[in-house]
């Protein structure tokens, strides 16, 4: 009997539904061999939400989701929406609600630069001569983001007055403490538990947290804390000397990003976010979306890096649908492609680049 994959495409803005587009063909044919058939929904999100139902997260859309075993997941927001209100801006109303609505509070984005390849990134390559493979393991629904109180005020004088609260639980902290011990045992064994406890509170909640858990519960993974600042001066100084990267969820945000551009560009860079719910198939309801946004910089050109998108469908396959094999066949035709000089601009650097399409044609071609 063949399987039926059932997910939510949620394409979004500017350079979204181009890598989305093509992720779709990679994930088609990655897939009809094995007999498996795709059957998702396409609904509007972010600023196209707004464009065509008055709201970045249109109840149609939820619902879409809430039928889906997975959400497969463009990025919103840019400059045409900028003028909103922020609270009903793309990345506010639509992102985030949707990472809370379904708990996905543990966001996975892998740092992986094949040693061939470390052309592509801006570190030298005799600090990174094995290439680096790292992972990120961020805290998704709770912190700065979400904390309440968050308002801004006028005061008497006229001056405004804005506030964020950045609240952690030991709950929440447990729950994402055991995803970064699960995801260490299936790699190096070593976690960096990422704070800033000289400062904050809940950064000292945060590590005796995590001591306590990881004490209790995985005494056999090393454990290791750094503070935030120097993290990110350790990952441009030697990225391998972690392997786990496990923290709270703006400093994932921000520590994310500088992964992402020391394995080579923004537009490589995946990501699962995962909660408790499990779907239909008894696996992990996930959401799957590059880690970089629109980059309406180039959207419409055709030449944005689609890899980030098609190998975010891959982690879908992986986590949601306990498909690895085929998961690993698509990241296998990104590496071979990549390591053949077809590459888009971002990652080109002295080749000639190609566009979106031909970047994908040629994934498909390898698999
Ligand atoms: P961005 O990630 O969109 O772009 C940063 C830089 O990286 C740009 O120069 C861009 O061209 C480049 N880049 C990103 N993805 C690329 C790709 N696939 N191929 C080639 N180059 C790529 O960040 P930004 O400019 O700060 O934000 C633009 C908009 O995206 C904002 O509205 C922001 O809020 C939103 N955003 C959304 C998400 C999301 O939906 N998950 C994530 C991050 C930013
Ligand atoms: C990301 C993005 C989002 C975040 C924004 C768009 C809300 O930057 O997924 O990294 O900050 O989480
Ligand atoms: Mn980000």
């Amino acid at each position: 009997m063949s399987k039926t994959l059932k997910f939510a495409v949620l394409p979004g803005d500017y350079i979204g539904p181009e890598v989305m587009d093509v992720a779709l063909d990679v994930l088609k044919a990655a897939t009809e061999p094995a007999g498996i058939k795709l059957e998702y929904e396409v609904a509007a999100v972010g600023g196209a939400g707004i464009d065509a139902h008055g709201k970045a997260l249109p109840e149609s859309t939820l619902k879409v989701c809430e039928e889906a075993d997975a959400i497969l997941f463009g990025s919103v927001g840019g400059p045409k929406w900028e003028k909103l209100p922020p609270k009903e801006q793309p990345e506010r109303a639509a992102l985030l609600p949707l990472r809370k609505a379904f708990s996905l509070f543990a966001n996975i984005r892998p740092g992986l630069l094949l040693k061939e390849l470390t052309d592509a990134s801006p570190l030298k390559t005799e600090r990174i001569p094995e290439g680096i493979d790292i992972v990120c393991i961020r805290e998704l629904t709770g912190g700065i983001y979400f904390g309440q109180p968050k308002t801004t005020e006028t005061l008497p004088d006229g001056s405004k007055r804005a506030l964020d609260t950045m609240v952690y639980t030991t709950e929440e902290i447990e729950r994402i403490a055991e995803v970064a011990a699960i995801t260490a045992k299936g790699r190096g064994n070593k976690v960096c538990s990422v704070d800033k406890a000289n400062v904050l509170e809940t950064s000292v909640l945060w590590r005796q947290t995590v001591i306590e858990y990881f004490k209790k519960h995985h005494p056999e993974i090393e454990l290791s804390h750094m503070y935030v600042d120097n993290a990110a001066m350790q990952l441009a100084r030697d990225p391998n000397q972690f392997d786990v990267l496990f923290t709270e969820n703006m400093f994932g945000d921000i520590l994310s990003d500088e992964m992402a551009v020391i394995c080579g560009s923004l537009g490589m860079m995946s990501s699962a976010s995962l909660g408790t719910k499990q779907n239909s198939h008894g696996l992990p309801y996930g959401l799957y979306e590059p880690a970089g946004g629109t980059a309406p910089d180039i959207a419409g050109k055709g030449i944005a890096n689609p890899c980030a998108q098609i190998l975010s469908a891959a982690m879908m396959l992986e986590y949601s649908f306990g498909e690895a094999e085929i998961a690993n066949k698509i990241r296998d035709a990104v590496k071979q492609a990549v390591q053949d000089g077809i590459r888009t601009g971002d990652i080109a650097f002295g080749m000639s680049p190609v566009g979106t399409k031909a970047m994908a044609q040629a994934i498909v071609e390898r698999l």
